[in-house]
């Protein structure tokens, strides 16, 4: 089935920024689509006991439960620039708020209302490709880990990402290189790439073979 332009351009729009029902219910399913790229990078983490965790983009924050599941001990903030999802969150994961382990952020990731070198590790999937200045962002993400802190940058490359017909509506797309030039003209250091094998997906009758991308790095 061919989608047509204005119902492309309104999937891109609530991808990058999901608002009201129609936000709701493209968290839903961005939480069965991208599940395997989200827990393929939770278990990247390797989260410990200490972990003070960082995530940009948590959508409607689904997968919080894996992590501070982990251990009672482990904290985790989520920052989102969407109401919706920033509510949504808060509601799926009412018990771990009341519990001190999570909290959710409304901001954007450009300047983050954190203090310095407040974070273990940051995490990201599916949100690079909005960032308007990487760059500004690397800096922020510098500022707030603690020295020698990870970054792990999840992202579905160029050449799968080319095959959804609705990234041609203000998505930013990179190959793997380009994430690593990215962070290593930025103070990170490229530790290692780890590649997810996801299900293939079917696409106005085409059937396309999905993968992504973990780029794990280190501050400087
Ligand atoms: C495509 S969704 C991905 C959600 C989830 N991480 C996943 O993989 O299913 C992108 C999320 O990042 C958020 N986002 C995009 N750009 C952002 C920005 N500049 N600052 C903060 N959040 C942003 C959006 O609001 C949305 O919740």
């Amino acid at each position: 089935m061919q989608l047509d332009e204005e119902t492309l351009k309104h999937i891109a729009a609530q991808l990058r920024k999901p608002d009201g029902e129609a936000g709701k219910q493209t968290g839903e399913r961005m939480n069965q689509g991208n599940q395997v790229m989200n827990l393929a990078t939770i278990a990247q983490l390797h989260i410990t006991a200490d972990d003070n965790l960082l995530e940009i983009g948590m959508g409607n924050g689904y997968f919080v439960p894996q992590i501070v599941g982990v251990n009672a001990t482990v904290k985790y903030t989520g920052l989102d620039y969407s109401e919706t999802m920033v509510e949504e969150a808060c509601m799926y994961n009412k018990q771990h708020i009341a519990d001190g382990q999570a909290q959710f952020v409304l901001s954007s990731v450009g300047t983050m209302p954190f203090e310095d070198h407040l974070f273990t590790k940051a995490f990201t999937v599916n949100t690079l490709y909005f960032w308007e200045d990487p760059a500004q962002v690397l800096a922020e993400l510098r500022r707030v880990l603690k020295p020698g802190g990870e970054l792990f940058i999840t992202i579905r490359p160029k050449e799968v990402m080319l095959s959804y017909p609705f990234t041609q509506y203000g998505f930013t797309m990179y190959t793997a290189d380009e994430v690593s030039q990215l962070l290593t003209n930025n103070g990170f250091t490229v530790s290692d790439i780890v590649k997810v094998d996801e299900p293939d997906i079917v696409i106005e009758d085409e059937t396309i073979e999905k993968h992504s991308l973990i780029i794990c790095a280190k501050a400087l």
